[in-house]
């Protein structure tokens, strides 16, 4: 199997480079017959994840935190270096002020920040911005807490998230003008989960002003593309390990404790998911080698691939941006995310028919709040591993179901 014939100009020089690296997936490359479209639910997991996990388990398992033999000393150490690992990775310009807190996945970092610490922050009158077209996950955990406030006396306002409605972009501009005052928290997410758009937030902190607290949904960046927090004007950063090849049932939060109290999670946490901490750490070296700028090249190549092919075909919608967008486009460009629905076929059939071709994809409403598409979509999520070569064929199915 070859990339080479057909692959978009910008990215040809990727070719032996990404050949390299799908090697180095065990569950790709011993599965030739199908391809693996369903990244943005979670990640397969190069060899050197595996290994470091194979290794950690039978060369010092122990509990972090706690004993004094060399088994839990080291335990601790890599927690502790994991964590500084996640600061380098964001690009933190102040690792000796953040904070970095392990979870289980970007759900959970969400309502850590929702639960342990937005409450201490806000105040009666208090509004927060809250983005109802994203993942359930950044909108369920800042409902609740404003309902747990409301209950203690503290009434704070919802402001739904204004959207454009061609590209599923955020309004800018609409939500400059909602800013006031009053508005002290932005929930945002930097790379939609269906439409698939990097969502410019950093235009969301000149939009609500100097002093709000933005937090950032990173679920679908980090692993994807480089995310730095020198670069966006940020206070907290939640994302999912598992989503960054690492194992399922890890994550982070990274908390800039620039503005408002600090972010201190509450209560005894008992044992950490130390393997998948370990894990972590091997999958943010794996990314930084390979490079995150050309991964996130390389998915938006085909990603842009598949965008356009499918425009062609007239029995499908593409949901969100409808075009691929150049390069150098002021607005969204979409990442490695495309959904797209069948103008007469369920969804839900058609990701059986593609199952059936040797093709997993996500087909559903994605967790997407009240406030997203009303019917379900096909969703194709990309990674390093993936190749024009499944694009084309995918596109080739597609265009034979008329
Ligand atoms: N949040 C994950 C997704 O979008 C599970 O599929």
């Amino acid at each position: 199997m070859t990339n080479s014939p057909e692959l978009p100009s910008d990215v040809k020089e990727l070719d032996e480079w990404q050949r390299a690296l799908r090697a180095q997936f065990p569950i790709v490359t011993a599965h030739p017959d199908l391809a693996y479209l369903d990244s943005a639910a979670t990640a397969q997991k190069p060899r050197p994840v595996l290994d470091a996990v194979q290794t950690y388990l039978t060369t010092s398992n122990a509990n972090a935190g706690r004993g004094t033999y060399p088994w839990a000393n080291r335990t601790t150490a890599l927690v502790e270096q994991t964590r500084d690992l996640v600061r380098e990775f964001l690009d933190d310009p102040a690792p000796e002020r953040s904070a970095v807190h392990f979870t289980s996945g970007t759900t959970e970092g969400l309502r850590t920040v929702a639960r342990d610490w937005l409450p201490n922050f806000l105040a009666d009158g208090d509004e927060i911005v809250v983005p109802v077209a994203d993942h359930r996950a950044n909108i369920d955990p800042w409902t609740e807490t404003q309902r747990l406030l409301a209950r203690q006396g503290v009434h704070v306002r919802v402001v739904a998230m204004p959207y454009q409605q061609a590209s599923g972009d955020y309004d800018h501009t609409a939500l400059a003008r909602l800013a006031g005052p009053r508005t002290r928290f932005v929930a945002v997410t930097h790379v939609h989960h269906v439409y698939g758009g990097d969502m410019n937030v950093h235009r969301i902190r000149g939009a609500v002003g100097p002093d709000a607290v933005i937090c950032l949904d990173a679920a679908q960046s980090v692993g994807h593309l480089p995310v730095s927090v020198a670069g966006l004007d940020v206070d907290f950063v939640a994302f999912s390990g598992h989503k960054a090849l690492a194992l399922p049932g890890t994550g982070a939060v990274w908390a800039r404790q620039a503005r408002g109290p600090a972010f201190v999670p509450g209560g005894w946490s008992g044992t950490p998911n130390t393997v998948g901490i370990v894990s972590l750490a091997a999958a943010l070296d794996w990314l930084r080698a390979a490079g995150t700028d050309r991964i996130e090249r390389w998915t938006v190549a085909l990603a842009a691939r598949l965008t356009d092919g499918l425009r062609d075909l007239d029995a499908y919608e593409v949901v969100g941006c409808r075009t691929s967008l150049a390069a150098d486009s002021p607005v969204q460009r979409r990442r490695g995310i495309v959904t797209f629905r069948h103008r007469d076929i369920r969804s839900g059939d058609l990701g059986f028919i593609l199952f059936s071709h040797g093709f997993m994809v996500r087909c559903d409403h994605h967790c997407q709040g009240s406030a997203g598409e009303r019917s379900e979509s096909v969703r194709v999520s990309l990674h390093v591993h993936n190749t024009v070569e499944e694009i084309e064929r995918l596109l080739s199915v597609l265009g034979a179901l008329g």
